[in-house]
């Protein structure tokens, strides 16, 4: 049995802005997982577009979401920073995987279902289509490794369904590996600030109900304070959170941010009134969010530098997915010219 390298590949759409969701369940974990693995961060442009983006904007939301990762840590030298329509296999690699992935295994997925709404006659076929394409993301590196968010791991399951089914049906055991999920076990599902049993999102019409990473402190006090919360104080345990989603998301941001895990922040939180502990979660968000969201800024300032790291990173990308696409036409019979 071969046993693939292992690699890290993840994904972020550039669509509206960046939120703690995001930061806390992925794009710390890029930052961290660069000691142990070689990694691979796409800026997925093609992903957005499965809904409409105006031009511009999605030129600039591109380059915001590379600055992002960059000011997160992310080192674009030792590894690779692009963005997806740069690099031809994602593109090549889905189709092959439209033919791949069955009609029944995609009406399964429960972000079509939310993102179509009830209007799905209207929604663009790449909507539909959108795990195969981040099934070919991971697989056209052979990448082993991906942090996500648990909003995320059905179409991670995915991904490894029809890895399976490729090697199955064309008699190439371990041609595609098996990816992993990697989960924070703080932060991989942040909440609304407005609304505890829905997970905080970029398309939520109210910008109170999420911390954007470019948000300055007195917006990011604003939010916090306008969260929704409940009369009680803060239990003293865990159990305590069972029914009170909204104090268990901010008790979980806490955590996330300081590295702990709720019953830690309970210990030194339980029985604190909310107001208390709203100010201390503002002041931790600044410290953690500031330098974050000022480096944004500065490198969002020169278009061209992050233009010139992402043609970097994706001719590297290219290097490394052309040969294993190369493969994938012998494997599936296509003729192509040998070099
Ligand atoms: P996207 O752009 O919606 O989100 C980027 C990452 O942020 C995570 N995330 C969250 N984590 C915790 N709490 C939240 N409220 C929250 N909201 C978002 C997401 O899980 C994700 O990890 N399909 C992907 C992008 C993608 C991809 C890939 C990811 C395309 N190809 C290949 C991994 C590998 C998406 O739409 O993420």
């Amino acid at each position: 049995m071969t046993t693939h390298k292992p690699l890290v590949f993840s994904g972020v759409q550039p669509t509206g802005n960046l939120h703690l969701g995001n930061y806390l369940g992925a794009i710390r974990n890029f930052v961290r997982l660069q000691q142990s693995y070689s990694c691979l961060y796409c800026v997925v442009d093609m992903h957005a577009i499965t809904v409409w983006q105006e031009p511009a904007e999605l030129r600039n939301a591109t380059r915001e979401v590379a600055s992002a990762f960059i000011a997160a840590g992310v080192d674009p030298k030792a590894h690779i920073i692009f963005n997806q329509s740069q690099v031809p296999s994602h593109a090549e690699l889905a189709w092959i995987f439209n033919c791949v992935a069955r009609i029944g295994w995609l009406n399964r997925m429960t972000q079509f279902k939310d993102k179509a709404g009830s209007n799905r006659e209207k929604a663009s076929v790449g909507l539909y289509a959108y795990p195969n394409l981040m099934a070919a993301d991971i697989l056209a590196y052979r990448a082993t490794h991906v942090p996500i968010g648990e909003d995320q791991t059905q179409h991670l399951e995915l991904a490894r369904d029809i890895a399976q089914k490729f090697n199955t049906d064309f008699s190439v055991p371990d041609f595609f590996p098996q990816p992993e999920a990697l989960l924070q076990p703080e932060g991989a599902r942040i909440m609304s600030l407005k609304d505890g049993a829905k997970k905080m999102s970029k398309s939520d019409p109210s910008d109170l109900s999420r911390i954007n990473l470019n948000d300055d402190a007195d917006t990011i006090a604003k939010k916090i304070r306008k969260a929704r919360t409940d009369p009680e104080p803060l239990p003293e345990a865990t159990e305590g959170l069972k029914e009170r989603p909204e104090a268990r998301n901010l008790v979980g941001i806490y955590a996330a941010l300081t590295d702990t895990r709720a019953e830690d922040v309970l210990r030194e939180f339980g029985g604190a009134e909310f107001s208390r502990f709203k100010g201390q979660l503002t002041d931790l968000c600044v410290v953690k969010l500031g330098p974050i969201g000022a480096e944004m800024k500065r490198l969002t300032a020169d278009p061209a530098h992050v233009d010139a790291i992402l043609a970097d990173g994706a001719a590297r990308a290219r290097a490394i997915s052309a040969p294993i696409l190369a493969e994938v036409y012998d494997v599936v019979g296509f003729i192509r010219a040998r070099s």
